[in-house]
C-alpha cells in the first residue's frame, strides 16, 4: 500500500493517482454489493465469485451492504493485502434511523424540531454503525415532499426547506462528528440529489417536472444546507428532472453542486441507476450509459456494473478523457484518506468495540429520548389524556398494538425483527391500571420483508372482532393503534390513498359506537387523511413509527410522563384529493371567497388541511404576546429585530416550538403565503413566561430568481410568530 507519513492528503492521492492503471481507476469508481442483504433489484450480473475476483484485482472501491467487523475485516483484508496497490474499501450502509437499536423514522424525528435531539440520534447511529464496520452511511435522505402517497416521506424532513435544512446539517454532524479520522465517525450522504420528492403522483421512481423557482428555492436548499456542513458525500437519484435522468445531469452534478457550491467530495450513483439510463431511453447502451455519467460528474457506480464495464475502454478509445476518471477518483481517495482509512484501513473492525457499542444501554435511553420527543398530539377533547395513573380499566384494540416489527419502520436492514417495544408492553409497565388487548383485525396477511410486496388484509372476523367490543364495552378508556405497517411506506411504497388500511377505519367505528372514550395512537410512515377520526375522536396522537423503544415512548406520553411537544413537519390533508397541499404555497390571484365561485377553491371540500405544517398540541397551553418588530424600517442589508413573549398558562410544564414565518408580499417571482425563516425549542414550567428573539438576516430575506441567483427585493414583508403556520401573531416591516 502507498502511504507516506508527511504529505498532505492532497500530494498523497496525486501520488497514488499517478500510480494507478486505468482499470484500477475505475475500479475506485466502482462499487457492489455484499453477499447478503439486497436494497434494490437483485444484482444483475454479481455473483460472488467475479465479487471477489474483482476484489484482488483492485477493481472495487467500495462495498455496500457488507455488515459485522468479521464480514467487513474479509473483504477489506483481500482489498488490501492482495491487490497491487492496497487501496482500502470505503463500506457504505443505509443507517438511515439507527443501525441495530432503532430510532423513529425520520420524519417522526422530525417533528421533534429538537436540532441536539436529532443530532445525537444521528450519533448514536453512527456510534453502532462505526463499531460494526461500516464507515458511511446512505443519509441523511434531504428531499423535500409535499406528496404523501409517496413512499419516502417516511426517510425526510417533511415539506419546508428551511426546517429541511437544518435537520439535514443537524444529521451530517451528528453521523461525521468533528473527526472524520475518528473509529466512531463515518461519512454522511446527502441524498437524492436531486428533486426525487416530486416524483409525480407520488409513485415510485418517477418522472419529476418542476419549475426553476420550485427547484431553486425549495429542493436544493437542503442539499446546500449539508454541502455547506460538508457532507463527504451525496447520492444522486432515480429520477429524471425536466427530461433528464439526474445521474446523467451536468447541470445539477457538475455545474451546480461542483460548480457554484464547489462541493469536493463524491456522488455515488443510486442502485444501478446509471444502468437505468438505458431503460429511461436516455442512453441506448451500457456504453453510453458510462459515458453520460462520468460526464456528468457521477463519480461512482452502485451495483450498475456500468463502469466495471465500459469505462476504460470509452478512456481507452479516447471518447472520454481520463481527466474525467482521475477528478472522481481523486474525490473518493481523499474520503478514504480523511476516514483513516490508509492508516489503519481495519479501524473500524475492533470486535471489542462493536459487543461494547451494538444495542447498549445508553443508546437504548438515546433512542427512548427523541422517540418521545417525536410525538404529536392532535386533539385532546375534554383533557381526556394524560389517563389518569390508577383505578382505570384500559382497553388497548387494534392489529398494531402489540406489534413489535412494525414500529421499527422499513429501513431497519441491520435490526432484528420483533425487537422493538410494542404499546401493549409499554402501558403493561403502568400496573396500576387494569390493562386488557384484543387486535380486533389483523393489518397484514403473512410475512413482511423488505424487499417483497406486503398482504393488507381485507376480512374480517367477526369473533376478533366481538372480542375487542367485549373489552371496549367495560373499559374506562380504549386505546386504539391504528395506522400503517412499516413496510407500506419507504422505498417502493407509494399508495393511491392515504386513509387507514385495510378494515381498520370499520374496527374504529365499531369500537366507537360502544365506547366514545377513545384515544387514537397513529402508527404510520405518511400523513394520513383521517378526517372522520378528526370530527369524532376525542384524543389522537401520532406516534409514527418510532423505532425500537417505541412502547415506553407512547405509554410515558399518553401517561403524561412526557408532556408532548411535537410539530408536524409535513401538512396533514383532509383528503387525498387536496395533494398536494401544503402551507408555503402561493396566494393565486383569487385567494379569497367573493359572493360568487369564481376563486381558487374546492367545491366539495375546504382549502384548509386537517392539520397544519407545524401543528401539534400539548397537554399545557401557551399564549403569545408583546409581539414586535423592532425596526420596522430597514435598509437592504440590516437585519430585522424581533421579539415575542411567550406563557405557559396551563397546569403542566411543557415545551413549545416558537416559529417565526415572513411573506414578502411583492416580488418579481411571486413569493409564498408563508415561509418559516426561524424557530426556538423552549421549555416553560407553568405560569412561566420567556421572551425570545429572532433576527432575520439577508439570508432569510431573499430568495432565488429563474437564473439561481439569490436576490433581496425592497418592499413590504408581513412577519408572523406562533405555535403553528396557520395560527399567528402578525407584524409588517418594509425594506427599503
Ligand atoms: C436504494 C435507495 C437508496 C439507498 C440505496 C442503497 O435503492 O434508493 O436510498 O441508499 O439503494 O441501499
Amino acid at each position: 500500500m502507498i502511504d507516506t507519513k508527511n504529505e498532505t492528503i492532497s500530494e498523497k492521492v496525486t501520488l497514488l493517482l499517478s500510480k494507478m492503471t486505468i482499470e484500477e481507476k475505475v475500479g475506485q469508481m466502482n462499487q457492489y454489493n455484499g453477499f447478503w442483504d439486497v436494497t434494490g433489484p437483485t444484482p444483475q450480473n454479481g455473483n460472488a465469485k467475479k465479487k471477489y475476483e474483482h476484489l484482488r484485482k483492485g477493481w472495487v472501491g467500495s462495498m455496500l451492504n457488507v455488515r459485522g467487523t468479521e464480514n467487513v475485516r474479509e473483504v477489506q483484508r483481500i482489498a488490501v493485502e492482495e491487490s497491487r496497490l492496497g487501496i482500502p474499501l470505503i463500506i457504505g450502509f443505509d443507517v438511515i434511523h439507527g443501525y441495530k437499536t432503532l430510532s423513529p423514522i425520520p420524519i417522526a424525528e422530525s417533528a421533534s424540531w429538537d436540532l441536539k435531539a436529532i443530532e445525537n440520534s444521528a450519533r448514536v447511529a453512527a456510534t453502532e454503525a462505526s463499531a460494526a464496520g461500516i464507515n458511511w452511511t446512505f443519509a441523511p435522505m434531504v428531499d423535500i415532499s409535499r406528496d404523501p402517497r409517496w413512499g419516502r416521506v417516511m426517510e425526510g424532513g417533511g415539506e419546508d426547506p428551511f426546517l429541511g435544512s437544518k435537520i439535514a446539517q443537524a444529521r451530517v454532524k451528528g453521523f461525521q462528528g468533528d473527526d472524520l479520522s475518528k473509529p466512531n465517525t463515518i461519512a454522511a450522504c446527502a441524498k437524492h440529489f436531486a428533486a426525487y420528492g416530486f416524483s409525480e403522483a407520488g409513485k415510485e421512481y418517477n418522472s419529476v417536472d418542476i419549475g426553476t423557482s420550485t427547484l431553486y428555492n425549495v429542493v436544493l436548499p437542503p442539499f446546500k444546507a449539508a454541502v455547506d456542513s460538508n457532507v463527504k458525500t451525496l447520492m444522486n437519484s432515480f429520477n429524471e428532472l425536466n427530461g433528464v435522468p439526474v445521474t446523467g445531469s451536468s447541470f445539477l452534478q457538475r455545474e451546480i453542486l461542483k460548480g457554484k457550491w464547489n462541493f469536493n467530495g463524491f456522488v455515488v450513483s443510486d442502485w444501478a441507476s446509471m444502468r437505468e439510463l438505458i431503460e429511461w431511453g436516455h442512453a441506448k447502451d451500457k456504453k453510453e450509459a458510462a459515458k453520460i455519467a462520468a460526464t456528468a460528474g457521477s463519480d461512482m457506480d452502485m451495483e450498475g456494473y456500468v463502469y466495471i464495464e465500459e469505462l476504460a475502454k470509452l478512456v481507452k478509445d479516447g471518447t472520454i478523457k481520463e481527466s474525467i476518471l482521475d477528478d472522481a477518483v481523486r474525490r473518493i481517495l481523499t474520503v478514504k484518506y480523511e476516514l483513516g482509512l490508509f492508516d489503519n484501513p481495519f479501524l473500524y473492525c475492533d470486535e471489542t468495540n462493536e459487543k461494547e457499542q451494538i444495542g447498549n444501554e445508553a443508546h437504548h435511553e438515546a433512542v427512548l429520548d427523541v422517540a418521545k420527543k417525536s410525538i404529536v398530539l392532535l386533539k385532546n377533547e375534554n383533557n381526556l389524556l394524560p389517563l389518569k395513573k390508577s383505578g382505570q380499566k384500559i382497553a388497548l384494540i387494534g392489529p398494531l398494538a402489540n406489534d413489535k416489527n412494525s414500529p421499527l419502520g422499513s429501513w431497519r436492514l441491520a435490526s432484528d425483527d420483533n425487537t422493538a417495544v410494542s404499546v401493549y408492553e409499554g402501558l403493561s409497565k403502568y400496573k396500576e391500571n387494569t390493562l386488557s388487548f384484543e387486535k380486533g383485525i389483523d393489518l397484514i396477511e403473512g410475512n413482511t420483508s423488505f424487499t417483497q410486496p406486503l398482504k393488507v388484509n381485507n376480512t374480517i372476523n367477526t369473533s376478533e372482532i366481538n372480542k375487542a367490543l367485549q373489552i371496549a364495552k367495560n373499559a374506562d378508556v380504549v386505546v386504539m393503534v391504528l395506522g400503517e405497517h412499516g413496510f407500506q411506506s419507504g422505498e417502493a411504497r407509494s399508495r393511491t390513498e392515504i386513509d387507514l388500511p385495510g378494515r381498520q377505519q370499520e374496527l374504529l367505528e365499531k369500537v366507537y359506537e360502544v365506547n366514545k372514550n377513545i384515544v387514537l395512537v397513529l402508527n404510520n410512515g405518511r400523513p394520513l387523511a383521517i378526517e372522520w377520526a378528526d370530527k369524532n375522536i376525542p384524543a389522537i396522537v401520532e406516534a409514527w413509527q418510532l423505532g425500537t423503544q417505541t412502547g415506553n415512548a407512547v405509554a410515558e406520553v399518553l401517561y403524561g410522563d412526557y408532556n408532548p411537544s411535537g410539530k408536524l413537519p409535513m401538512t396533514f390533508p383532509r383528503n387525498l384529493g387536496q395533494v398536494p397541499i401544503y402551507y408555503n404555497h402561493k396566494s393565486t390571484g383569487r385567494p379569497n371567497p367573493e359572493n360568487n365561485v369564481f376563486w381558487s377553491h374546492y367545491i366539495d371540500s375546504e382549502n384548509s388541511p386537517l392539520y397544519p405544517f407545524g401543528y401539534g398540541l400539548s397537554y399545557t397551553t401557551f399564549k403569545y404576546s408583546d409581539f414586535k418588530v423592532h425596526n420596522k424600517k430597514a435598509s437592504i442589508n440590516e437585519d430585522i429585530k424581533i421579539s415575542v413573549k411567550v406563557s405557559n398558562t396551563g397546569n403542566y410544564d411543557g415545551k413549545e416550538v416558537v416559529q417565526l414565518y415572513i411573506r414578502d408580499l411583492f416580488g418579481s417571482i411571486t413569493r409564498p403565503v408563508k415561509e418559516l425563516k426561524g424557530f426556538e425549542l423552549i421549555e416553560l414550567k407553568k405560569g412561566e413566561s420567556k421572551v425570545i428573539d429572532f433576527t432575520l438576516t439577508k439570508n432569510e430575506l431573499g430568495f432565488f430568481n429563474n437564473q439561481g441567483e439569490y436576490i433581496i427585493e425592497p418592499g413590504d414583508f408581513e412577519v408572523f410568530v406562533g405555535g403553528n403556520s396557520a395560527e399567528n401573531l402578525k407584524e409588517t416591516f418594509v425594506l427599503e
